[in-house]
């Protein structure tokens, strides 16, 4: 990335990296989260941290193949300074970014993970806990908010009604899709 480039996306100054996806590029599957965390800086990965890793196994519990049947990204692709969360500028700024990035990869399924994914991609500015495993067609595309990992991280047990639960249950219903439109 250049110079201005980093400063059109509002990249701090001490050159944190820019951290653009990981997963299979031509997944029909795509999860976008909000901005890499310390350690998806240092690595240089989405989701690679603590919300990385019950993602994952939340994935796989779902019967998920993370490798195969996902592409994964955020909204930011840098870290906010001290992990604050984007405003809604830095947001507004992404944006375009974020799109290009879809229409690249082109997923039939985009799973928002949490509220700034869900404002970025379809101008929701709250109401993830209503919204959650409710499948939004837009331009033409099949978009379902989800829990963010770090929210699901202040509550561990996987007991019916809990947001782990209903994430998995959500995870379940995306894999199911998938599978129906590998039929078609
Ligand atoms: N949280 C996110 O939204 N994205 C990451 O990559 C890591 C944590």
């Amino acid at each position: 990335m250049t110079e201005p480039q980093r400063k059109r996306l509002k990249c701090p100054e001490q050159k944190p990296r820019v951290v653009v996806g990981r997963g299979n590029p031509n997944a029909r599957l795509m999860l976008i989260g909000e901005a890499p965390g310390a350690e998806e800086d240092a690595r240089g990965l989405p989701f690679v941290g603590r919300s990385g890793q019950l993602l994952s196994e939340l994935m796989k519990e779902a019967g998920l193949d993370e490798q195969r049947q996902l592409y994964i990204c955020n909204v930011i692709k840098c870290r906010p300074p001290n992990n604050r969360k984007p405003t809604s500028k830095e947001i507004e700024i992404s944006r375009p970014w974020l799109k290009q990035q879809i229409d690249l990869i082109d997923p039939a399924l985009v799973l928002l993970s949490g509220a700034t994914a869900l404002q970025a991609v379809l101008g929701i500015r709250s109401g993830i806990s209503k919204l959650r495993g409710q499948w939004q067609n837009h331009e033409g595309r099949d978009f379902m908010p989800v829990f963010h990992p770090s929210y699901l991280l202040r509550f561990r047990s996987r007991e019916a009604g809990t947001p782990q639960d209903l994430t998995l249950q959500d995870l379940r219903e995306a894999r199911h899709r998938l599978h129906l439109l590998s039929e078609s």
